[in-house]
């Protein structure tokens, strides 16, 4: 097995490939084509497709399949950060470093750009090239439905908007934060796990147990980096939830108990998966990189 700063690099230059050969070519009809190209093609850090092809070393997945579900949680992901942004959500004028997607091409086509990624994820996964059997892509579509909506991201969404500007207790942000960001993590894990025509569940319960833990150190992560990090290294706008008054675990807990609550997390990620040995050394890999990251 190659190390992870081997790997990484690979996988990274392989998920833009497949990231662009599935998305549709600009035209002169609209600038559709071209906001949903510019919300994808911009430097996304990955990590969701990069925990997809980890979870491939484990279990069996052709690179096909692989290819679909990285496709659908980056499209699903983008069109999160595209509504994300707009003037009536957290009203962000920077993404990844560049104008985020309604500064540049404006509100209305923004807002459709998401609307019409969210059906490419889903045309995606239902796509008849895969080689998995029907129930198992049945079961994946399912999971990825429900880690999106009332149950999933968009409640985490609708709370994060509820919970401005007020007082919240530990619980209630720890639960706004597994859906906000990390239903769309761990479904992102499940069915790579579940799209493989070997896995059993017990491993399906540890990477269950794993992508909880990382998807929580995850938004903690950006909170902190929200607060912490410059604008040239963020690519977003610092300083925003303070700004904004959001409930963040900076907010309620200060930036050195978030940093041990991460700390927290990322030792039970480890924990999870420790039964796998050798072969999730790039799942561990994944739980260092997003405890390090800078952006
Ligand atoms: C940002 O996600 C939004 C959250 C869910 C916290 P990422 O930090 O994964 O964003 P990109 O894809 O790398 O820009
Ligand atoms: C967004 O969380 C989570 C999503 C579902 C998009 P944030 O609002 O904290 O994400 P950033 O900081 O704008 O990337
Ligand atoms: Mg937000
Ligand atoms: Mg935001
Ligand atoms: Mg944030």
């Amino acid at each position: 097995m190659n190390s992870f700063h081997e790997w990484l690099p690979k996988k990274q230059v392989l998920i833009e490939s497949l990231l662009e050969k599935n998305l549709p070519q600009p035209n002169n009809e609209s600038d559709l084509n071209e906001a949903i190209r510019y919300s994808i093609l911009n430097g996304g850090k990955r990590i969701r497709s990069i925990l997809v092809f980890a979870i491939a070393e484990i279990v069996e997945l052709d690179l096909m399949t692989i290819e679909k579900i990285i496709c659908a949680v980056e499209f699903l992901h983008a069109y999160s950060l595209v509504h994300d942004d707009m003037p009536c959500m957290d009203n962000d004028d920077l993404r990844r470093g560049k104008l985020s997607c309604h500064k540049k091409f404006g509100e209305n086509t923004a807002l459709l750009a998401g609307d019409a990624l969210q059906s490419l994820a889903f045309s995606c996964l239902s796509s008849p090239s895969l080689s998995i059997k029907p129930e198992n892509q049945l079961k994946i579509i399912h999971i990825f439905s429900n880690a999106i909506g009332i149950d999933g991201m968009a409640k985490g969404q609708a709370l994060d908007i509820k919970n401005t500007n007020k007082k919240i207790s530990f619980n209630e942000l720890e639960t706004m934060h597994q859906y906000k960001t990390g239903a769309l993590i761990n479904a992102s894990c499940l069915m790579a796990v579940m799209a493989s025509n070997n896995s059993d569940k017990n491993t399906l319960d540890r990477i269950d147990a794993y992508s909880r833990s990382i998807g929580l150190m995850f938004q903690i992560k950006d909170d902190i980096l929200d607060k912490e990090a410059n604008q040239e290294t963020l690519g977003k706008t610092p300083g925003k939830d303070e700004k904004d008054n959001k409930s963040t675990f900076v907010s309620l807990l200060g930036i050195s108990e978030s940093k041990k609550l991460a700390t927290t997390y990322y030792k039970k990620a480890l924990a999870s998966i420790k039964p796998f040995g050798n072969k999730a050394c790039y799942l561990a890999g994944i739980a260092e990189l997003i405890m390090t990251r800078t952006h």
